[in-house]
């Protein structure tokens, strides 16, 4: 195990045989599963936080068994996490506490689709995936793209406000969600936001809800706002000779003005990672950037207005004359298996050590070719083997710490630590995508002061004044000094 649960209260037996009892009667015993096999497939998600195996497994079907389930677990005092499809990367879905786990991935409907409005009506357990093929018949569109959207929810991206590659265009999860139906500790059903594209009434609460991490409510139904699908798309490759020419490549673009839906950048590394997954990249290539542009025709005219912005982005891209290489996409199989390779990285650099963490630090644009050099600063100070690659539009990178030996691990968080102070120092944030959950929470502090965080306990406590609900996030409990 990697990152060791925090220290949170633990239930009593009694509470928790209490609780199940209730939940069977008040459920069915169906939906509360306490099964070894299913617990365990409930202890962990796809970060490296470690658990505590939950007591129960709820399976809820519908709002109401969500609403039950907050109110007997308030009722005997036993924590609760929720969960939808455990892609997680910072360990939200992880039951620290051990108690009930609230999986919603069998709330899976799309409810409505309304073509007028732009507005899609979806519970949390539709895969983000699933949504984008339903809405995409329509001829709309559902912009963010996790890259793990063949397999994540919806409702797990809200409560991290998941980014993706096209986030650098369209923006993240948060630009997205209209309104929100949730069910808060001890069964009361919050219902916020709007249908409408404008609307000011009373505070954000909506905006407080996403991101929340899980640990404010329980999402039962998520309105989203859809925009029309653009017509056309054409996805770039620019090949450097190393990273530092890529990210002025970056800079440039953003400079000129063009506006690509994704602009992924890839160090020397992670390019190793895509070749062993049989994509053939040129050899002399040690960086490479993956662009996508698009653009709707309103009238299905031609694609004048893709091929200037095509050209242009051919000639920034080059620009200086470090370019091994710029070409477009042949067809849509080729872009395709960009796309795989690109979606498949964090999984593909797995296999290039025994153990790796990775950050989504993000910085200022204008700052990301020092954020580069300082992640390969604090690894060569710490002897640390890491690799990079991400969103380089936004300023938003993976820094991905590789070792094989349990005794590189000290060396490894003092090189986390390095790069999280020298984010902070660039002006940047620690998280851009994946949240804080459990691998970041001891790191807060650093961009974070005692009064904002204090605000924020202040505000869990009045969602959830037993601090039951997806207890150890967000907010350090000493599991682990800086
Ligand atoms: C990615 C995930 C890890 O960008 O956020 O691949
Ligand atoms: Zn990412």
């Amino acid at each position: 195990m990697l990152i060791a649960p925090p220290e949170v209260r633990l239930p009593t037996r009694d509470a928790v045989e209490r609780a199940v009892r209730e939940l069977d009667r008040r459920l069915g015993p169906s939906k509360v599963d306490v099964s070894e096999a299913r617990r365990e497939a409930h202890a962990r998600d796809d970060s490296a936080a470690a658990g505590r195996l939950p007591d129960a497994v709820v399976l809820a079907e519908g709002r109401d068994d969500v609403r039950v389930a907050l109110e007997v677990c308030e009722k005997h005092a036993v924590p609760v996490t929720p969960r939808a499809a455990g892609t997680g990367r910072t360990g939200g879905a992880v039951p620290v506490a051990g108690g009930v786990v609230l999986a919603t991935q069998g709330m899976a409907s799309i409810v409505d689709i309304d073509r007028h409005d732009l507005v899609a009506v979806v519970q949390p357990g539709v895969v983000t995936g699933a949504l984008h093929a339903a809405v995409e018949a329509e001829g709309l569109f559902y912009p963010p793209d996790p890259n793990s959207l063949s397999s994540c929810m919806i409702g797990g991206n809200v409560a991290e406000n998941a980014g993706g590659p096209r986030a650098f265009k369209y923006g993240v999860t948060r630009d997205y969600v209209l309104g929100l139906e949730a069910c808060l500790m001890g069964g009361r059903v919050l219902r916020t936001g709007r249908r409408t594209i404008k609307g000011v009434t009373g505070y954000d609460v909506t905006s407080l809800l996403v991101g929340s991490e899980g640990t404010l409510g329980v999402f039962t139904e998520i309105a989203l706002r859809l925009v029309h699908a653009p017509t056309e798309i054409a996805t770039v490759l620019a090949l450097y000779s190393d990273v530092a020419a890529a990210a002025a490549a970056v800079t440039r673009v953003i400079a000129r003005g063009l506006v690509p839906r994704c602009l992924e950048l890839m160090d020397a590394w992670s390019l190793e990672a895509i070749r062993r997954q049989g994509v053939s990249i040129d050899l002399r290539a040690s960086a490479m950037l993956l662009v996508e542009v698009d653009a709707r025709s309103a009238g299905g005219g031609g694609s004048a207005s893709l091929d200037a912005t095509l050209e242009a982005l051919g000639e920034t891209l080059s620009e200086g004359g470090h370019a091994i290489d710029v070409v477009a996409a042949q067809d849509e199989a080729q872009r395709a298996r960009l796309w795989e390779a690109r979606r498949m990285l964090s999984m593909a650099t797995r296999k290039l050590a025994k153990y790796k963490l990775s950050e989504d630090v993000v910085v200022p644009r204008s700052r990301l070719v020092a954020l580069l050099d300082e992640a390969a600063r604090v690894c060569e100070r710490e002897g640390v083997r890491h690799l990079t690659y991400g969103h380089a539009g936004d300023g938003n990178m993976h820094v991905n710490f590789l070792w094989d030996d349990d005794g590189e691990r000290p060396a490894v968080d003092r090189a986390i630590e390095g790069l999280m102070r020298a984010t902070v120092e660039l002006g940047g944030t620690l998280s851009g995508e994946h949240g804080i959950g459990v691998s970041k929470a001891a790191y807060l502090p650093l961009e974070q002061g005692p009064e904002l965080i204090g605000l924020q306990q202040d505000l869990k406590r009045v969602f959830d004044p037993s601090g039951l609900l997806n207890p150890g996030k967000i907010f350090p409990t000493g599991h682990r000094a800086c």
